[in-house]
């Protein structure tokens, strides 16, 4: 697997090698994509705030996420369906992540089961869980990955319903000839789909039909009860539900719009961040996904707040280019940057990087603070 230089080649190569109409269901985002090209833009409104003539010549970035080291902020983001990008899937992002000194978070409809992934772990999984097709079929997830020694459950709340999407999760070997044009110019992921591809008809099956939404506040007592261990709510926009999961008792919180392929016109999730660590920062941890491309894109959401961030498209794209070695490239690639980034800005752990090395809008935090709030027509 050669380096990879920058976010941008990873996606032109992944557009090479996966069909077509798969790249664009797994890249675009729903509707307009609005969300999804949001959440990127997002980081462009944030400056880094350097500190000129200081140079440390060993950095850090290690820190923790609730208790296990990571050896930097940066965790691969659940995916659905990532069997279909590569058969490494799953198991292979888990082997990535461990190799990297990180976590990695699998999705309940990756395609791979918790077994398949725990056998080929190298590092700490985190099992994502959807409450969609029921309590039985979750709490069976739960305990398979209790089992297995995974270390938290992050239950996704911001996707009551399933978008269409051109391809989604309902790929199959018979579905897939509907693509034939498509396969025939893409004959190394077609290869790779078609020895894996009876597999992963029989893996979608397994979870059965969809049953009700994917999880309700009253859902997350059962979840705690059920799982006893570190309990993460992820697709949170407003600090208004950050309270309401906070006041649940979750431990942490993935500020999360599903990357723009739930609800498009959901707010930029960068500029969702300072309200939502105004509320509960004190009290949970707060992560953030949705537009992370760069080093210095860690470093604007650290400096607004969080403690960490999940990465999506790049952890699927590097898959689908490189299979496990394509993730591995991809995590750094980013290390790199983010290395290069904390040098930039002065700074020696990534620990110390504070809201005084970032500059954003200032709406994004007045939103935090009622008394900000204007009245039309009246004193303000
Ligand atoms: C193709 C695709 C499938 C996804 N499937 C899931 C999923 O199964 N569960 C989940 O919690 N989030 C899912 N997400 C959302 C990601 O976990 C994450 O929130 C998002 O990708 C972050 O944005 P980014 O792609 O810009 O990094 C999915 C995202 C994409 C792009």
């Amino acid at each position: 697997m050669p380096e990879l230089h920058s976010y941008e080649e990873v996606r032109r190569r992944a557009a090479k090698v996966l069909p077509p109409t798969l790249f664009e269901d797994m890249t675009h985002g729903t509707g307009r994509g609005v969300t999804a090209r949001a959440n990127e833009a997002a980081f462009d409104r944030v400056d880094l705030v350097p500190r000129a003539a200081v140079g440390w010549e060993q950095r850090s970035l290690t820190t923790t996420v609730l208790g296990t080291e990571v050896s930097m902020p940066v965790l691969a983001a659940p995916v659905g369906g990532l069997r279909m990008v590569h058969p490494d899937g799953a198991p292979g992002v888990a082997e990535a992540c461990g190799r990297a000194g990180t976590i990695a978070v699998v999705s309940m409809m990756a395609g791979h089961g918790v077994d398949a992934v725990a056998d080929r772990a190298t590092g700490p999984v985190w099992q994502q869980v959807y409450l969609s097709h029921g309590h039985e079929r979750c709490a069976q997830i739960i305990a398979d990955a209790r089992r297995r020694g995974f270390s938290a459950i992050v239950v996704t709340v911001d996707c009551p319903v399933s978008p269409k999407r051109p391809v989604g999760l309902s790929i199959s070997l018979a579905s897939a000839r509907a693509f034939g044009p498509e396969l025939v110019r893409r004959p190394g992921w077609t290869a790779r789909f078609l020895r894996d591809g009876a597999d992963l008809a029989a893996a979608q099956q397994a979870m059965g039909p969809r049953l009700r939404q994917t999880a309700l506040w009253s859902d997350l007592a059962w979840l705690r009860q059920q799982w006893g261990g570190p309990l993460v709510v992820k697709g949170i926009v407003t600090a208004a539900d950050a309270r309401r999961a906070a006041d649940a008792g979750v431990d942490a919180i993935v500020v999360s719009n599903h990357g723009g392929m739930s609800l498009d016109g959901s707010p930029a999730t960068l500029s969702a961040l300072p309200a939502v660590v105004a509320e509960v920062g004190s009290e949970v941890e707060v992560y953030l996904d949705g537009g992370v491309r760069q080093g210095s894109d860690v470093l604007r959401a650290l400096g607004l707040g969080a403690r960490a961030v999940l990465v999506g498209r790049p952890t699927l794209l590097g898959l689908a280019v490189g299979g496990a070695a394509g993730v591995t490239a991809v995590f750094e690639l980013l290390r790199h940057q983010l290395d290069v980034s904390l040098a930039m800005v002065g700074a020696e752990h990534i620990t110390d990087i504070d809201p005084t090395y970032v500059r954003a809008p200032q709406s994004w935090s007045s939103v935090a603070d009622p008394s900000t709030h204007v009245t039309i027509g009246g004193a303000g």
